[in-house]
Parts: C-alpha cells; structure tokens; sequence
C-alpha cells in the first residue's frame, strides 16, 4: 500500500485559490500536480491559467504582465493569447522574417470561478487543455467572503496527507491540547458514511461529546463532512440557522510537497468574532500534523509496506478505491463508479 510517487489524480477539478488571490490585471503562479500554472485575471474580470514556463527560454510568464488580452514574457516580451495561449508576437522579429508565431503555443487550462472558489481542470494529457468531463464540486455557502483563510505545505507525496487528514485515530496523539481531547476521553465511535459524487459522507451528526471545540459554537451543532477527489474535504457545522463551512483543499504540488489550504465560511457571529484565536488553533492543528508527517517521512524513505487496519483505516482504503475506480473509468471511457458502500464505522478515538 505504499503511495507511488507520482500517482496524481489527472482529468479532474483542483482547487486553485480563491477569487480575491487573483487581481484585476494581475497573474499568481501555482504549482498543481507537478504543473507549474499563471493564473490571471485579464483587465474585465476573467480568469485564465496558462503553463508557467515560456516556450522561448522558460522564464515564468506569471512574472511578466498582462497586456490586452495577452501575456508578456517577462524576458524578451513575447506573447501568448489568454484564451489559447498561442503566441501573438514576437519583438525581435524584423521585417521579412515571418515566422508563423501562432504555431508556438503554450497549454492552457480550463478554469472556473463559482462564488469565492476557483477551480482548475489538470487534464491527464499535458498536450492539451482538455476538455472537462464534470463540473467543479458546488459549495453553496462559498459564495461569500471567507472568514478565516490560512495554508501550510507538508513535506510528503499528496497521498500521505489526504490520508493524515481523514485519519480519526491520530487524533489524541498528535492534536494533545486542553481545548481539544486526551488520551483519556477516548471513547468508541460509530459513524455512519454514505457515498457521495466521487468521494464520500460522514452523514450528518451531534460531534462527539468530547470534542471541546464544538462547544464554544452553543447550541446543539450538527455536523456533516464530505471527501471528494482529489483532495477536498468539506465540514459543514450547522448551529441553528448559522452555518460554519470548513473548506480544505490538498493540492499535490510535486511528488514530495503538498499544500493544504483550510478556509471557513460562516455567518455565525461568534465564530467570526472568535476567528482570530480559532486561527492560532487551527494552525496549531496542521502545524502538528505538519510535524508528524515530517517524522513519517524518516520510515517512508525506506518505502515500507504500510498496514491499513480495520475500521479507523477505512477512510484511507476508499480515498485509494476511489483514485483506482476513477483512473479506470477516464482510461477505459467507462462510467465512473463510486466504490464506496453504505456503512456504519467504528473506532475508538
Ligand atoms: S523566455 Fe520568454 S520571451 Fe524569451
Ligand atoms: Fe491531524
């Protein structure tokens, strides 16, 4: 069960940022999935991602500027359309020497822009933009301003920290905090999982009695989280008629580095007024696992078999069904079909 070290998911939406990351004439570079992406904002409003490397010399284009629906190399000011990132000029060029600059082209990427989220479409075929074969995931309360919004990278392959994240029984080990849960409040679990579009659901529930942070929001919360490929994992917390969204996105960003961006969108009026200790909370959170991962890299480098056991590890061996089960269906043309079952789920936590 050791994770390849390559083996991203490839035909499918990723998570690029949200919208305020991207200004009005402006570019940002990411990196997803081993690819390096501009992504801009032309002068009226509309997103684009092209390949961050020149075709000339491989300066990176997110570095130069946007002119009039062009991109200029920050090196000798070619230009590549926005639209189809095929080159539009080239400076140096003197009278008679008529190149066909259009030829030269650089991949584009199909993206979208739904409420505060973008998303980009990383085709398995690096030729091409490709053309998407689903939509984007819709999160409807993320249409508003986020409320909290902060990243970490972990030092490992995408794999390890979605797993790390989903894992519920590390838990007590590594987040031993007053305000979250010890050793000793450990407690068994059931949990009931359903699937859902191209993941799965922690159907909705009152959190556990021993999870302190729930508390601070009154109320009797419930809450309902969501995996989707390749990496998103929702936690909508419903209190009344306010709602917290808890949006995570891991991002692959080469083989060995991964980026988590944890964002909240609520309107709840306490959380945001207790938004900036929730920060240091949660930073605290990934800071730990950051550090964990860290120390697992030390056995990972000998590239062990790893043991995924019983209901705890369940989560784990969908998320790796699910990247099977999809890989498959863009490779054959077949219909995707979600491996996950109905189930109640049982550990001690
Ligand atoms: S490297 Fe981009 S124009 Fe030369
Ligand atoms: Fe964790």
């Amino acid at each position: 069960m050791a994770a390849s070290t390559t083996n991203f998911v490839f035909d499918i939406w990723y998570f690029a940022g949200l919208s305020s990351d991207v200004k009005r004439g402006k570019m940002v570079r990411r990196e997803i999935a081993g690819e390096p992406v501009t992504l801009g904002r032309d002068e009226n409003g509309k997103v684009f991602a092209l390949r961050d490397i020149c075709p000339h010399r491989a300066a990176p284009l997110s570095s130069g500027c946007l002119k009039s629906g062009t991109v200029e190399c920050p090196y000798h000011g070619w230009r590549f359309g926005i639209e189809d990132g095929a080159c539009k000029e080239i400076p140096a060029l003197c009278d008679g020497q008529d190149m066909e600059t259009e030829k030269i082209k650089v991949r584009t990427f199909p993206v979208r822009e739904d409420g505060a989220l973008l998303w980009i479409f990383i085709s398995s075929d690096k030729r091409f933009a490709g053309t998407p074969c689903i939509d984007p995931p819709r999160f409807a309360f993320a249409d508003r301003k986020a409320t909290l919004d902060d990243s970490l990278t972990l030092n490992c392959h995408v794999d390890h920290a979605v797993i790390g994240l989903m894992d519920p029984a590390h838990g007590p080990y590594v987040h031993r905090q007053w305000w979250w849960r010890s050793e000793h409040s450990m407690h068994e679990k059931a949990k009931d999982f359903a699937p859902v579009e191209r993941g799965f659901s922690m159907v909705a529930h009152s959190p556990s009695s021993n999870s302190f942070a729930y508390k601070l929001l009154g109320g009797k919360p419930v809450t309902e989280i969501n995996f989707r490929l390749p990496g998103i994992r929702t936690e909508e917390i419903k209190v009344g008629k306010k709602t917290v969204l808890s949006f995570t996105a891991v991002t692959p960003l080469d083989e060995s580095r991964t980026q988590i961006r944890q964002i909240f969108f609520t309107d709840h009026g306490l959380f945001k007024a207790l938004s900036p200790l929730i920060r240091i909370g949660a930073r605290a959170f990934l800071r730990q696992d950051a550090d964990m991962v860290d120390l697992q890299q030390m056995g990972l480098a000998h590239d062990p078999t790893l043991l995924l056991v019983e209901d705890s590890d369940t989560q784990a061996k969908w998320y790796f069904a699910l990247k099977k089960a999809w890989a498959k269906s863009r490779k054959t043309g077949s219909a995707f079909v979600n491996p996950v079952k109905a189930k109640t789920l049982r550990w001690r936590s």
